[in-house]
């Protein structure tokens, strides 16, 4: 049997559906609407135009466009209530510093990242007065046309290392927030479990000593929770053809299982399941311009300590229903 929404949800959970489609469905909806600009050839002079503007556009690599009236609007006040989705911090960020975020674990898509980073809907900007923080995404998602753009508005700029630097370099306050565990780790994200690939990842604390940025470890409890994954053991014909999309095209390509809009058991939006976003205490590291990954390993592994630390606190009260313990994996 098929769970259907029943007709009398109320109306703050309707809007918070339509707030997590809506969000699921920019891509589709960019694209869209781009081929159907192509199908009109009055357009075709100004298209020309926007896409020579946006392939010399450098603003995904120079902090991006971010718009506080996109991030404000009450849809994601309501989509970070669908979770809902919530922030507890550990420590004041004094905003005279640059911060780099890292966010584990990355989950399918990061939802809480997204939630909390890339819009106000959780009051972030309250939460740490006098920072601007971007959280970095694909440098190929800004390659696509609209999509781009909506991207920026949002705040998200490109994860590439010279972009790191700029935000880093723009004065205080300015910080950045990465997904460390990458796409790889999507792989490895089931319900109820923490797996993180992070072990061998120097480049994120080496572009923190280069631009005297201090590291905050950031754990999600619950963005592993959102989604169901088909899980594909090694050996079996879906591992091996998932991790040659990967190796050949870069991105991967986990089999979820979410919720639809009338339909609770199966479709592409994230579950109503809470999240919880700790934010962890600064790790001032020594600035260089050169680290090598033994200058980075000090600092590496201070960080590595710090998330252990959140979990242990929050393990039984925002995971009592954890199938595992938190796990660096690689
Ligand atoms: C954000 O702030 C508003 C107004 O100050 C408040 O009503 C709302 O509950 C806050 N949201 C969260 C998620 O804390």
């Amino acid at each position: 049997m098929v769970e259907i929404a029943p007709f009398n949800v109320p109306l703050p959970r309707r809007a918070q559906t339509l707030s997590v489609f809506l969000w699921a469905s920019f891509l589709p909806i960019c694209l869209t609407l781009f081929l159907l600009c192509l199908t009109i050839p009055v357009l075709w002079p100004l298209l020309i135009i926007y896409l020579i503007w946006s392939y010399f556009d450098k603003a995904p690599r120079t902090g991006s466009r971010k718009s506080e009236w996109v991030r404000r609007l009450p849809l994601w006040r309501w989509f970070v209530d669908f979770f809902p989705l919530r922030v507890i911090k550990e420590a004041e960020l004094d905003p005279k510093h640059n911060y780099l975020f890292g966010y584990h674990p990355h989950g399918i898509i990061a939802v809480g990242a997204w939630g909390t980073f890339g819009t106000e809907g959780a009051n972030i900007s309250q939460l740490f007065p006098g920072l601007n923080i971007r959280l970095l995404t694909l440098d190929s998602n800004f390659n696509v046309p609209f999509y781009r753009d909506l991207l920026m508005a949002f705040g998200l700029a490109s994860v590439a290392r010279k972009s790191c630097n700029n935000i880093l370099q723009k004065g205080p306050g300015n910080s950045c927030m990465i997904v460390v565990g990458g796409a790889s780790e999507s792989l490895t994200a089931f319900p109820g479990t923490f797996n993180l690939i992070l072990k061998r990842r120097y480049g994120f604390v080496k572009v923190a000593m280069r631009n005297g940025a201090r590291l905050v470890p950031v754990l999600a409890f619950g963005e592993t929770d959102v989604y169901d994954q088909v899980k594909s053991k090694p050996g079996t014909w879906l591992h091996w053809i998932q991790h040659k999309i990967q190796a050949i095209f870069g991105f991967t390509t986990p089999i979820v299982i979410g919720r639809g809009i009338f339909i609770y058991d199966f479709g592409a939006l994230p579950h109503r399941r809470p999240i919880h976003v700790v934010v962890g205490k600064p790790i001032e590291v020594k600035q260089m311009d050169n680290p090598t990954n033994e200058d980075a390993q000090v600092y590496h592994e201070q960080y590595m300590a710090q998330l252990q630390e959140i979990f242990d606190k929050y393990k039984d009260v925002y995971a009592p229903d954890r199938q595992s313990d938190l796990k660096f994996i690689e």
